[in-house]
């Protein structure tokens, strides 16, 4: 549970305690009014979307096998312009519209309506946040989304029906620019490592200063300018992180740590706050979140996250193996990939701290 911060005069403890009933007190005092949230993957995987890094059921640990020449491969643009298959492959098991928003969603909704949310900074590209009901004016996707999408040569829009027939189609068909004289590749307004973060994003940050909050919630803290967000807020602002593992460096004297499940300390957070049934009654509201006509999959208890994960690794090792025969007339997948730019970094683009040079992602 919560790591007991420590008083010096510098830095007056804010918080009466460690746990979350002085979190609480905090949250319902005058002093508390704006609320910053961060969010990663982590939010997203009792839905049923795995998140990227935790060993054995993250994504990386599955895709590495597939033929890229790293795992983030799949999301970076230099491989995307010379393979888009893999991409598009996992994009059909990502794709919105299937996944239900999390109790965790639901209780950014109650930080609204109860005046305190300031901004939701996500690096989640599921939309789950708007689908539980935050006002889309609070939320900040700074990896952007899948809520739109455009020819990465001219930027021309691209028709959502259109993306989401060739996206969820069986035989998978990528989906190339309309525009006669140009023909590029579509892809959705996600942020790739090598591509810049959204203004919004560039423009949001200021207001960390305003903080009263920061909570972060289910992210490893790996992948930068996100993870630097936590330094933005004022000294004394109390940061709480919310995450299986311990992650960052929480601290500071009004720092806390509570170790676990989003949805288990989010629940256990309301009943200190006296929301328990608010929560319960948002999260119910979510069930009517899914897109008319799709089925909401079967609730997945956690241990078969791996099977979804190994679902996903069969249909691009299916359709890598399509990939190398369409390849024929050209160079293989393979040299293809080899030919990756090495990865610099640029303070505007997305970059994680890199595991080794190649691994630094833009
Ligand atoms: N509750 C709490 N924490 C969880 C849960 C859960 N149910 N499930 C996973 N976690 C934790 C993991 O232990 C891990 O620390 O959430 C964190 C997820 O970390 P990552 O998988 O690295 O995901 P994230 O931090 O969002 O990745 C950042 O990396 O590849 C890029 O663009 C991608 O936005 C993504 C970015």
């Amino acid at each position: 549970m919560a790591k007991p911060g420590y008083t010096t005069d510098a830095h007056p403890r804010i918080l009466e305690g460690n746990d979350l009933k002085a979190l609480a007190k905090y949250m319902k005092s005058d002093s508390c009014r704006n609320v910053f949230l961060m969010l990663g993957a982590g939010v997203s995987t009792s839905a049923g979307i795995p998140d990227f890094r935790s060993p054995g059921t993250g994504l990386y640990a599955n895709l590495a096998r597939l033929k890229l020449p790293f795992p983030e491969a799949v999301f970076e643009i230099g491989f995307f312009k010379k393979n888009p298959i893999p991409f598009y492959t996992l994009a059909k098991e990502l794709y919105p519209g299937r996944f239900r928003p999390t109790p965790t969603h639901s209780f950014i909704t109650l930080l609204h309506s109860h005046s305190l949310l300031h901004t939701c900074f996500t690096q989640n590209i599921d939309t789950l946040e708007r689908r539980a009901g935050v006002p889309a004016q609070k939320i900040v996707e700074a990896h952007g989304s899948f809520a739109t999408q455009r020819c990465i040569e001219c930027k021309t829009p691209f028709d959502a029906e259109k993306i989401k027939k060739a996206v969820l189609s069986d035989e998978i068909e990528i989906p190339r620019c309309e525009q006669k004289r140009c023909r590029g590749l579509v892809k959705p307004d996600i942020v790739f490592f090598g591509e810049g973060l959204p203004d919004q994003f560039h423009q949001s940050i200021r207001n960390l200063r305003d903080a009263d909050l920061l909570i972060v919630l289910g992210t490893s803290l790996t992948v930068h300018p996100f993870a630097s967000l936590v330094d933005r807020v004022p000294k004394d602002c109390p940061r709480v992180l919310i995450n299986l593992d311990e992650v960052g460096h929480f601290n500071k004297p009004n720092d806390m740590l509570f170790l676990g499940k989003c949805d288990d300390v989010v629940r256990e957070l309301c009943k200190e706050l006296g929301w328990e049934e608010e929560l319960g009654a948002a999260w119910e509201k979510t069930k009517y979140s899914l897109e008319a006509g799709e089925e909401e999959p079967e609730p997945e208890p956690e241990e078969t996250v791996e099977d979804e994960v190994e679902k996903i690794t069969k249909d691009l090792e299916q359709t890598l193996n399509v990939s190398d025969k369409k390849d024929e007339e050209g160079p293989s997948a393979k040299s293809k990939a080899s030919d990756l730019v090495e990865l610099g970094s640029d303070e505007e683009g997305k970059t994680s701290p890199a595991e080794s040079p190649t691994e630094g992602k833009l």
